[in-house]
């Protein structure tokens, strides 16, 4: 596996002028209400990215450090200095292969030092056709990706967050991940266990002052479609996702972010669960050509 460098950006010199030009120093951001309850650092996976993206810089926005993690180094190295400028914060670039245990533990050693009270696990990627069609190699790598490497970082970010009595956690789930979804079988039944599983720590670290939520996304304009192979008409934007995502944290255990979602999640659940999953297959159809 290749080996990744680690880049540890301090804020750069100038940049408080800028923030008390925007009238928002950083100091101002660090005791923002949300930088308080899951600061000082949030560790984001899939920040080159669509979702965790836009979760990056909303955080930072409110003040949190950030430790940026997916594998496209050149990318997440602008981000940093891009956040830095913009809102003052500190950031941490970990490019890292989550395919990799061996990767994932790196990542979690590398921000070991840090005091961080948010994991945002946004890194993930589909499949879709018929499942007997595609290669086992990229269904095992999405498999280690959307939920051995959350298993694994959550399980070592949780004990930390639960040792300082506050913190967060937020899983992607997906609109897919309520049944089965002929067309992105294997897909669906990723999201299907990060539904399960944060629905369960949701009450196993609440306890403990550390709230879980699960995003259950709709269709949403991000890298994911392409690297799906899927086509999607009407979509969500990342900022939609971000926002509608981390503003429930606290006081959901799953949130369907943006109205998309919400007709979405709630038209289909109105539905038996046999029939969601014809459903769910018919627009499959529609969405991957392989399918047609
Ligand atoms: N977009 C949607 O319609 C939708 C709907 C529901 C749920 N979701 C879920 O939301 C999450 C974010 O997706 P998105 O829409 O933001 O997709 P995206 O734009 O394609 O972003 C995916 C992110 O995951 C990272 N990633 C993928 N494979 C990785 C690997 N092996 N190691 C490290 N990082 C990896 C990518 O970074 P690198 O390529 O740089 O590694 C990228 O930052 C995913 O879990 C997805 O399943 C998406």
């Amino acid at each position: 596996m290749r080996a990744f460098p680690l880049s540890w950006i301090p804020p750069l010199a100038g940049a408080t002028d800028m923030q008390l030009h925007n009238g928002n120093a950083a100091s101002d951001r660090a005791t923002h209400p949300y930088a308080s309850r899951y600061g000082p650092w949030a560790l984001v996976t899939g920040a080159s990215s669509g979702i965790g993206l836009a979760s990056a810089e909303w955080l930072a926005a409110r003040g949190l450090n950030v430790v940026l993690v997916a594998r496209r180094a050149d990318i997440l190295s602008e981000l940093a200095v891009s956040l830095q400028q913009r809102f003052g914060v500190q950031t941490l670039v970990v490019a890292a292969d989550l395919r990799d245990t061996e990767d994932v533990q790196r990542v979690l050693q590398e921000s070991d030092t840090l005091d961080i009270g948010l994991f945002v696990a946004a890194a993930g990627f589909g499949t879709s056709g018929k499942f007997l069609d595609s290669a086992i190699k990229p269904e095992l790598d999405m498999l280690a990706v959307n939920c051995s490497a959350v298993l694994q970082m959550t399980h070592a970010v949780a004990a930390r967050l639960r040792a300082r009595k506050r913190g967060g956690i937020v899983l992607f789930g997906s609109v897919v991940g309520f049944s089965g979804v002929p067309g992105t079988a294997h897909y669906a039944a990723t999201k299907a266990w990060v539904q399960s599983f944060g629905e369960g720590l949701h009450h196993e670290l609440k306890p403990f002052g550390v709230d879980v939520i699960v995003s259950a996304p709709g269709p949403t304009a991000s890298g994911f479609a392409s690297t799906a192979g899927m086509v999607m008409g009407n979509a969500l934007t990342p900022d939609v996702v971000a926002n509608g995502t981390l503003r429930a944290l606290g006081s959901r255990m799953t949130v369907r972010p943006g109205l998309l979602s919400k007709l979405l999640g709630y038209g289909l659940s109105t539905a038996p669960r046999w029939a969601q999953v014809r459903i769910l297959g018919s627009v499959m159809r529609g969405m991957v050509p392989s399918l047609k």
